[in-house]
């Protein structure tokens, strides 16, 4: 790493092994049986979500990126922000977008990629470490939803919450998740956020159910994960993937339905878990929003929305707000 790269590690594999240890039994032992959806991203997972945001019937990445594509410098003029932090950088695909705008429009001085994978956030420092040599890089190894105060203070800066990440936290920590945002800014400092917006029911339940069974195996994974870091044995292909719209609460619902009636042995969780034949599994909300609520959800933080952008099909926006 050059003069100009630090890497802040705030969570540690033992930290990570602790929380999936104490998130997979509290889920698993609740009614109905749950699981939080960040442990969909090992290695293998990872590359299946890469592989999902390829598929034909995935539109969120590509409307995304082609939106930031073209509002990116809009976005920067309106922020002249000279710090970018990025949650949930992974590698860091729509970075380089935001940092040729703001280098063309403003003062950028400085870029802190935020991650929970620190093999993903060396690769990226790596790379923009030679593509840009005279910015400041800061990564940070965290988990977005439990804390952000160590986030460098320094700059004037913009946080960029991009993907339509948001849609997986639930209300509830959503608007705590849009607090503690709020918290760690500055008045004036900002917030650019990525979300799916409401659109047609079967454009939407393809996106997350795509006739190659990508998504499937992606959703299958979880219990991958399970059973190499704590010896279950979950026999994956024992269930069968469910994405369902619910229209009440706007997101998309993935499941996984047990095919069969079985027992799960946990072993390192000192654990059995029975299964119903049908029963299901949650594994992931992906909460699609609109206009209004965005604004709402925003204003409710304690940020005043500044400008907004959304694709033709309005599928897709990007909100800049500011921290009141
Ligand atoms: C992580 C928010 C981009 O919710 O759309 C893709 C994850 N899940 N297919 C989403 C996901 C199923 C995705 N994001």
């Amino acid at each position: 790493m050059n003069r100009l790269t630090a890497l802040d590690v705030h969570l540690t594999p033992a930290d990570a092994e602790r929380a999936l240890r104490e998130d997979a039994r509290a889920g698993l032992t609740a009614t109905p049986k749950e699981l939080p959806p960040k442990y969909f991203y090992d290695a293998r997972g990872s590359e299946l979500f890469e592989e999902i945001t390829a598929l034909p019937e995935y539109y969120p990445t590509r409307t995304e990126r082609a939106l930031l594509a073209e509002s990116v410098g809009a976005i920067a003029e309106a922020s002249g922000a000279d710090t970018v932090v990025e949650l949930g950088s992974g590698s860091s695909a729509k970075t380089r977008l935001l940092l040729d705008a703001f280098r063309a429009h403003s003062t950028l001085r400085r870029y802190v990629p935020q991650d929970v994978s620190e093999a993903a956030l060396r690769g990226a420092l790596e790379a923009l470490g030679a593509e840009y040599p005279d910015l400041e890089l800061h990564g940070v190894v965290g988990d977005f939803t439990k804390d952000l105060r160590f986030l460098p203070k320094r700059g004037r800066r913009m946080i960029a919450f991009l993907g339509g990440t948001i849609g997986n936290l639930r209300p509830a920590e959503r608007a705590a998740f849009l607090a503690h945002v709020r918290e760690v800014l500055e008045p004036g400092e900002q917030l650019l956020l990525g979300t799916g917006l409401v659109i047609d029911e079967p454009t939407l339940v393809a996106a997350y159910d795509d006739a190659q069974g990508v998504t499937a195996e992606f959703n299958r994974n979880v219990l991958h994960v399970l059973n190499r870091e704590l010896g279950a044995d979950f026999v994956p292909e024992d269930f069968a993937h469910v994405a369902l719209w619910d229209a009440e609460n706007e997101w998309i619902e993935m499941r996984l339905r047990a095919e069969r009636a079985m027992r799960v042995r946990i072993p390192e969780l000192d654990l059995e878990i029975d299964f119903a034949a049908g029963e299901e599994l949650r594994t992931e909300i992906s909460a699609k929003f609109q206009p209004v609520s965005v604004r709402s959800m925003l204003r409710e933080a304690g940020f005043d929305l500044v400008r907004w952008w959304a694709d033709a099909d309005r599928r897709f926006a990007l909100s800049l707000a500011t921290a009141v």
